[in-house]
């Protein structure tokens, strides 16, 4: 019979972690990983665990709850925080199935649970649909990772745009943190930052490296970038939040912008805040027809157009006192 973790294996074999303080326990998950085909490690007891983990690489880790010393609980807490940005699954065994412990598991991070004495179908079904998740996790920060590159290596084909993106995440990070926006929201912002011209990737560089002035299909053509860079992104799952950002953070104030002329509150925040810098960081940075201006004169000329239409005056407003509060030279830009 094929193995339910014949696909993995093909690439390689997915390696479980398992702890318990009883040998006989051991081994007998061991017998039923293995056959699953899985590299199994074992540990009798937490700090045997600690040790392997900290030099093998663990896929996943069956940890039993009642042990002498580090516990189950306590054990899957230091996992997961060693972990860090990596998802690494915990499936505790525990004798004690009452809604208590589960709660406690579920605090220290557990991913999943099997009661003894455990049914071994049950177990490996658990098993198997938590590497699967976690293979999913893998190939998500994968495809991320590719998209990220690629705007850094789009970006530094030019003298000039190169570096704009992560300044513009770096800044638009710094600007929600200003506003009082949670953690969560903070790296929503940032990702937006950094992807808002992606859809640059989509154009002509005939047209985007054009010296002189750009003809009127040119600059249509331009205005594509954001629509192109919302089909870039809209795929991935994980870069749903961020597409209101890359999809608007042309549109104008006062209506005037593209690709949807929205106007004042219809523009979602996250695209107002990344048009004040997207501005800033381009008239802070060099271009092929000026030197850079200092980030006081940027501030002084967003301060004079601050009602011309184009920004939330409001938010253009702390903007500038952010960065007059902040700013005092201590930003570097390009
Ligand atoms: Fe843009």
């Amino acid at each position: 019979m094929r193995s339910p973790f014949s696909r993995l294996r093909e690439e390689r074999r997915p390696s479980v972690l398992v702890v318990d303080d009883v040998q006989p326990n051991l081994e007998l998950m061991e017998a039923v990983f293995q056959k699953a085909g899985l590299q199994v490690l074992t540990a009798l007891g937490a700090e045997a665990a600690l040790d392997i983990y900290a030099s093998h690489q663990i896929d996943l880790a069956v940890l039993d709850v009642m042990m002498p010393g580090i516990n189950g609980f306590e054990l899957c807490r230091r996992l997961k925080n060693f972990s860090e940005k990596e998802f690494l699954p915990v499936v505790l065994v525990t004798a004690l199935n009452d809604k208590k412990n589960r709660l406690t598991g579920l605090e220290a991070g557990a991913d999943d649970f099997i009661s003894k004495p455990f049914d071994t179908q049950e177990l490996l079904t658990k098993i198997r649909s938590l590497l699967k998740l976690k293979e999913l996790h893998e190939q998500l920060d994968h495809s991320e990772s590719i998209i990220f590159s690629l705007v850094i290596t789009m970006e530094a084909r030019d003298h000039y745009t190169k570096g704009h993106s992560t300044r513009v995440g770096d800044l638009a990070n710094e600007f929600g943190a200003f506003l009082g926006f949670p953690g969560k929201d903070l790296s929503v912002l940032k990702k937006a930052g950094i992807l808002h011209d992606i859809g640059k990737m989509g154009l002509s560089e005939a047209i985007l490296k054009k010296p002189a002035a750009l003809t009127l299909d040119e600059s249509e053509e331009i205005k594509r970038h954001p629509t192109l860079g919302e089909e870039i992104c809209r795929p991935l799952k994980s870069m749903k939040d961020i597409l209101p950002g890359i999809r608007h953070h042309h549109e104008r104030w006062d209506g005037s912008g593209f690709p949807d002329q929205l106007a004042a509150d219809s523009i979602p925040l996250m695209a107002r805040i990344l048009a004040i810098i997207d501005t800033f960081d381009a008239m802070v940075s060099i271009r092929p027809y000026r030197g850079k201006r200092s980030v006081e004169e940027a501030l002084s000329v967003i301060e004079k157009e601050r009602f011309s239409g184009q920004w939330d005056p409001e938010l253009t407003g702390i903007f500038i006192r952010m960065m007059q509060l902040m700013a005092k030279g201590n930003y570097s830009y390009a």
